[in-house]
């Protein structure tokens, strides 16, 4: 059994996700840059940015990686897959990158490619705002920047002033804004591991995106997800193939060099049960990744290699058969101003989780361990507890179970994950 290095790219829950998944691989030798005190536990941390391309480039070269896995989307929009050539990489390259840095350049890939997605307008000058607005009135407005805007760049309102101002500060300093059809029904997150030779649909889950319980609040990172998500029927996931995945796949695939890595595939489902794209991401989602990478079982590392070097098609590895339910653990003030530098109570950091059904454990994400070996908050989002059951009301137990033994001041979390699930919360006091 030859060991192999990886290379992993980035810092939050969702990497710390991937980290336990590669790490359950006896073959693999973890590397993660710059990490967090979970992936520390997995592997060698190295202070080197996710930002910081040249960097990561000479550390991928000094390391002698076998495979470099890109967690977030910033490196890969700035070409770090590109650059890497010919060393295998999980993520794609620049090119199909700008299915997440350009949502007008997603509309003409969905365009090109004869996916359902909601109409939509391009709008560059401020004078012919008014006339777009009109043409989308009776419905609320859904007003989206045309940049990577770390979650920041949508706004769904009712309110005509808003919409506004909101269009007229993105015309001043992106330059154009899209104006795009109100789509009615239920989110779910499609993630999709994809490469020349072929693709595989993980099962779908949903994120919780607004801070408050009831969906109430503004829109945040995601605050707590489940898989699989049950709106995703079996019919509903043959027509997400066959309508988007497929043609997608052929659309990325077809050119000099294709889409490697995973196609997040961001779903609205009607009320006949047919599937929209709201959006692409190039990368796992934070927090569906914790509520997904654990059903690759063993494989994660088989998985994202054969897809780095086109041999996706080759694996035919079956996926976990379980449940899972996470819910993120945020700090006062997130997602506006959050306060941290504040203990985390009850947090023994401890030996990866096993993927046997029936457990819960913690994925790291915004903690710091300071000089005397305490854990402290040093992000918005802290940290999620992710269950895993048999069902997804077991796993929403054991979830919450655990995250009841931790205390962080002031800090806060939605005590209604899965409740479209039909999840119910006796935890709510
Ligand atoms: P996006 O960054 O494009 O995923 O948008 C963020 C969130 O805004 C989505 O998760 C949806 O909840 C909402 N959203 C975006 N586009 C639409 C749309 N066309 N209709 C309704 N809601 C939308
Ligand atoms: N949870 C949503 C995202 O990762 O974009």
């Amino acid at each position: 059994m030859e060991p192999v290095t990886v290379l992993l790219i980035g810092s939050g829950g969702r990497e710390h996700a991937m980290a336990l998944a590669l790490c359950r691989d006896p073959r693999v030798v973890l590397h993660t840059a710059p990490g967090n005190p979970g992936t520390a536990q997995l592997g060698t941390n190295h202070p080197v940015g996710a930002a910081d391309l040249d960097g990561l480039l000479q550390l991928a070269e000094d390391l002698n990686a076998n495979l470099v896995v890109v967690g977030p989307e910033a490196p890969l929009c700035a070409g770090l897959a590109d650059a890497l050539a010919p060393r295998p990489c999980f993520g794609p390259v620049q090119a199909h990158a700008m299915l997440e840095g350009s949502k007008a350049f997603a509309k003409a890939a969905m365009e090109a490619a004869g996916v359902p997605t909601a109409g939509h307008r391009r709008v560059k000058r401020s004078m012919d705002l008014d006339d777009a607005l009109d043409a989308f009135s009776g419905r609320p407005w859904v007003i989206k920047r045309d940049v990577l805007a770390g979650g920041k760049g949508v706004l769904v309102t009712d309110d005509r002033d808003k919409a506004e101002a909101f269009a007229l500060s993105a015309i001043t300093t992106d330059g154009e804004v899209l104006i795009e059809a109100f789509l009615e029904g239920e989110e779910a997150s499609m993630l999709v591991l994809m490469d020349a030779s072929g693709y595989r649909c993980l099962p779908a889950s949903q994120d919780h995106k607004r801070v408050g319980e009831h969906d109430q609040g503004p829109n945040t990172g995601g605050m707590g997800a489940y898989c699989p998500a049950p709106v995703v029927t079996a019919a509903v996931q043959k027509k997400v193939e066959s309508r988007i995945v497929k043609p997608m796949h052929t659309h990325l695939c077809s050119g000099e060099v294709p889409y490697r890595g995973v196609l997040y595939v961001g779903l609205m489902i009607d009320s006949k049960g047919d599937p929209y794209v709201v959006e692409f991401n190039v990368r796992f989602g934070d927090p569906e990744c914790q509520v997904t990478m654990p059903l690759l079982g063993d494989d994660a590392y088989t998985w994202f290699e054969a897809v780095s070097r086109d041999a996706l098609a080759s694996v035919d590895l079956p996926l976990v058969e379980a449940s899972l339910l996470t819910v993120v653990l945020a700090s006062e003030g997130y997602p506006s101003s959050p306060v941290t530098g504040r203990a985390i109570e009850g947090l023994a950091m401890t030996s990866p989780p096993s993927t046997e059904p029936s457990t819960a454990w913690v994925n790291i994400a915004g903690v710091r361990c300071e000089d005397d070996g305490s854990l402290t908050s040093s992000g918005g989002r802290v940290l999620s507890v992710t269950g895993m059951g048999a069902s997804l009301q077991e796993a929403a137990d054991l979830a919450y179970g655990r995250l009841s033994t931790l205390d962080l001041l002031g800090g806060h979390h939605r005590r209604d994950i899965g409740a479209r699930a039909g999840v119910t919360h006796p935890h709510i006091e």
